[in-house]
């Protein structure tokens, strides 16, 4: 088992542990963080299915008492709608719930994301630990604090920062999940060499074919990596206030695009992410910030995850211009995009639409080459 420390100010510091069986060592996690012997899991049918048993059973040989809701779940749920019925859930509990309860979040990211959320607001604030059971959430959005829900077409549009009491992740419950799944969770696992570590963005080439067939063990590594190089970020700038922790929407504001341009229903997050990151290499190249073979390193990287980084046709890059400038980051309605200046090193910076456009059909023309040869 791996222990890696998020350091923040005011006793929300917390530790994020990492290990095949951790399922099973949940109670005694807990022990020393709950304030109360009530816990609450809050998943969705599928995970409650497979795993919902086992973190109860942890939980009670450890002497707390459970108690388990359900509710929809994929992007098209994460709305305010959802988040009442969570309320709603809470609320017809009984006994009544009080400030003490410890909420869990057993689920991929958008489970995440609405219980954080509701932990956040509900009774002016709960305690929660993240227990994330897809890639992406154990690498990215179980650890740091960001909850929240989509609002008309911008994506986590509604939120706040709440850190859980702690992140527990067994990889071993990858193995129930679906093969495309795991791939769109390696594309957040990139994202972290280009932003952070390029000798991390090596060995994720070197280790490609292992982890898309879901080998444990090396997925167990590059999960603590990613994990300790995003505690790096999170605890130089919690409340995304410096810029630096903007570094991890790398890929994002072309990926937000692309989400949010079909519907939520063609790409996986992830998936969307990879052909944002291609789309920001280009897009950086034509800014004079990115070298080419930035864009090259990150395109085979992706290619060798089997991820997709071609733009689709069908798309007009208007449509995907005009819905950056919904972006968080966007400013007084300019898009602000992260850069790679180098491999490892990256920037956030305004760019005018125009120098978009021009990367954008530069990633078209990338797709008609590669088409004819
Ligand atoms: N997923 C981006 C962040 O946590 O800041």
């Amino acid at each position: 088992m791996t222990c890696v420390p998020v350091a923040l100010s005011e006793g929300r510091s917390y530790e994020i542990h990492i290990g095949s069986g951790q399922l099973n060592l949940l109670g005694e996690h807990f022990i020393g963080i709950a304030r109360s012997s009530r816990v609450v899991i809050l998943t969705q049918p599928i995970v409650a299915r497979h795993w919902g048993e086992r973190v109860e059973t942890s939980l009670q040989d450890a002497g707390f008492t459970t108690q388990q809701l359900c509710f929809p779940s994929g992007e098209r749920y994460k709305n305010l709608t959802t988040i009442a019925r969570l309320y709603e859930g809470l609320y017809n509990l009984v006994p009544a719930l009080d400030r003490k309860t410890l909420l869990v979040a057993l689920g991929g990211g958008v489970v995440g994301d609405m219980v954080g959320y509701v932990a956040a607001t509900y009774l002016r604030g709960l305690d929660y630990v993240q227990v994330p059971t897809t890639l992406l959430a154990m690498v990215d959005s179980s650890v740091g604090g960001k909850t929240g829900v989509d609002f008309r077409e911008g994506k986590n549009l509604i939120g706040a920062f709440h850190q859980p009491r702690t992140v527990v992740i067994d990889p071993e419950v990858l193995t129930t999940l679906p093969r495309r799944e795991l791939r769109a969770g390696l594309a957040e696992v990139a994202k972290y060499g280009v932003i952070q570590d390029p000798h991390f963005l090596e060995q994720l080439q070197r280790d490609a074919a292992a982890l898309v067939r879901g080998e444990v063990t090396t997925i167990e590594a590059v999960v603590t990596r990613s994990c300790q190089l995003k505690a790096e970020v999170v605890t130089a700038d919690e409340h995304e206030e410096t810029g630096l922790r903007a570094i991890l929407n790398y890929g994002h504001t072309i990926g937000h695009a692309l989400e949010s341009a079909t519907r939520y229903r063609r790409y996986k997050h992830g998936e969307a992410v990879a052909i944002g990151m291609v789309a920001a290499a280009l897009i950086g190249e034509r800014a004079g910030v990115t070298p080419p073979s930035v864009t090259t390193a990150i395109r085979e990287t992706l290619v060798a995850l089997k991820l997709p980084t071609t733009l689709p046709e069908g798309i007009d890059d208007e449509v995907l211009i005009a819905l950056t400038a919904r972006d968080k980051k966007a400013v007084a309605g300019e898009a602000r995009f992260v850069l790679a200046t180098q491999l490892g090193t990256v920037a956030l910076q305004d760019v005018p639409v125009a120098t978009v456009r021009e990367g954008l059909a530069e990633h078209r023309r990338l797709v008609e080459r590669s088409k004819r040869r």
